[in-house]
């Protein structure tokens, strides 16, 4: 039995308390749907700020009334040290994902973003440490890398931020080093790469690649691909994500804390193999998705060119096991965004 299996089954006999920040938004919510439905008790923490009530209704939907019993929603703002007090009262462990995410966003509001993503993580960090949590786990980003060149992305070799939000990111974790260290934290950072999957919102200026060329192509709306085509990323289904926080949270080894983690498949694939999936998923459902070419245009300010994890530490030290591979996830995801959009 793997150790994610167990861990799911352990939790289901002896249920805990975790808070879920940014729990209205796409890994968030993913996160509450797998913890209600194994018979844990979740405070949500967010400001609707780029998640949506839509996306917990889902998840309501999705479990059943005794389950959505056991979760309390705060509608509140991580910028407010008052309302991460509150958020974290009773918390065994908490799984902080509250931030503004995109770094074209970052580009055009640095300021936002900083105090979104540094300003709120301090004040979470601070409300964790007091209400005694066991565990901080927290969303890092691949985009700490920035110009670091060698493939695959290893923990400890990291280059120059190309963007404020991978300033903010690296930022995280350097707070949650010297918290661990300074106050006796228990924190675990968690360098997601490209997560996509179900909720993830293909609407507005900043939406990440795979919803957007889902919604596109299933509207038959004009999809772009910028650059070359060749920039490449490990996307990594939400379903393996999800299996991180869990494991991260709740790994026993006392080594396997106060460090950061690839998140992701450890697979590259680039644009244009990514467009060449999506349009076939899609056409399963439109039809005259197959017949459709993306168009390409100019590079984009502040994207690392090409993204590839060494997971091996996640799975030594955590079990990580990620169980679906992007063709499954996209399938996963191409019939949802069909049935939702
Ligand atoms: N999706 C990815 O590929 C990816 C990659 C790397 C890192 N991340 C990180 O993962 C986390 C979750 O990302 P996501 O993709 O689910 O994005 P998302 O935008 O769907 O979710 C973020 C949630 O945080 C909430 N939020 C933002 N600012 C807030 C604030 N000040 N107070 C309270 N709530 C606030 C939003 O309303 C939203 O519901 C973020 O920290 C993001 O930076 C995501």
């Amino acid at each position: 039995m793997s150790r994610y299996t167990e861990l799911l089954r352990q939790l289901q006999e002896a249920p805990r308390t975790w808070l879920i920040t940014g729990v209205a938004g796409f890994i968030g919510s993913n996160l509450l749907e797998t913890l209600l439905s194994h018979g844990q008790t979740v405070t949500g923490l967010d400001n609707f700020m780029t998640g949506h009530r839509k996306n917990l209704d889902m998840v309501r939907d999705a479990v059943t009334p005794e389950q959505w019993s056991r979760f309390r929603f705060i509608e509140g703002d991580i910028r407010s040290l008052e309302t991460c007090r509150e958020a974290c009262a009773g918390a065994d462990y908490v799984l902080h994902q509250a931030a503004l995410g995109s770094v074209p966003r970052s580009i055009d509001d640095p300021l936002l973003t900083n105090t979104c993503n540094i300003d709120g993580f301090v004040n979470m960090l601070v409300a964790a440490r007091d209400a005694d949590v066991r565990r901080f786990v927290y969303a890092a980003s691949s985009s700490t890398y920035g110009d670091e060149p060698n493939l695959p992305k290893q923990e400890d070799r990291i280059g120059r931020p190309l963007s404020p939000y991978a300033v903010t990111k690296y930022v995280n974790e350097l707070y949650a080093d010297v918290f661990a260290r300074t106050y006796g934290m228990e924190c675990t950072g968690l360098r997601y790469f490209n997560v996509f999957g179900k909720r993830q919102d293909p609407e507005g200026a900043y939406a990440a690649v795979i919803p957007l060329w889902f919604a596109g192509l299933l509207r038959d709306q004009p999809v772009f691909i910028n650059g070359d085509g060749e920039t490449s990323r490990d996307f990594c289904h939400i379903d393996n994500t999800v299996q991180a926080n869990l494991l991260a949270a709740t790994a026993p080894d006392p080594e396997a804390t106060n460090t950061v983690y690839n998140v992701a498949f450890g697979e590259r694939t680039s644009l244009t193999e990514l467009y060449g999936l999506i349009r076939e998923e899609v056409a399963r459902h439109n039809p005259h998705a197959s017949e459709k070419e993306a168009q390409y245009r100019d590079f984009r300010a502040g994207d690392v060119r090409h993204s590839l994890a060494d997971i091996s530490r996640a799975r030594t030290l955590l079990g990580y096991d990620p169980q679906i591979s992007v063709r499954q996830g996209l399938r996963i995801s191409g019939d949802w965004y069909a049935a939702n959009l």
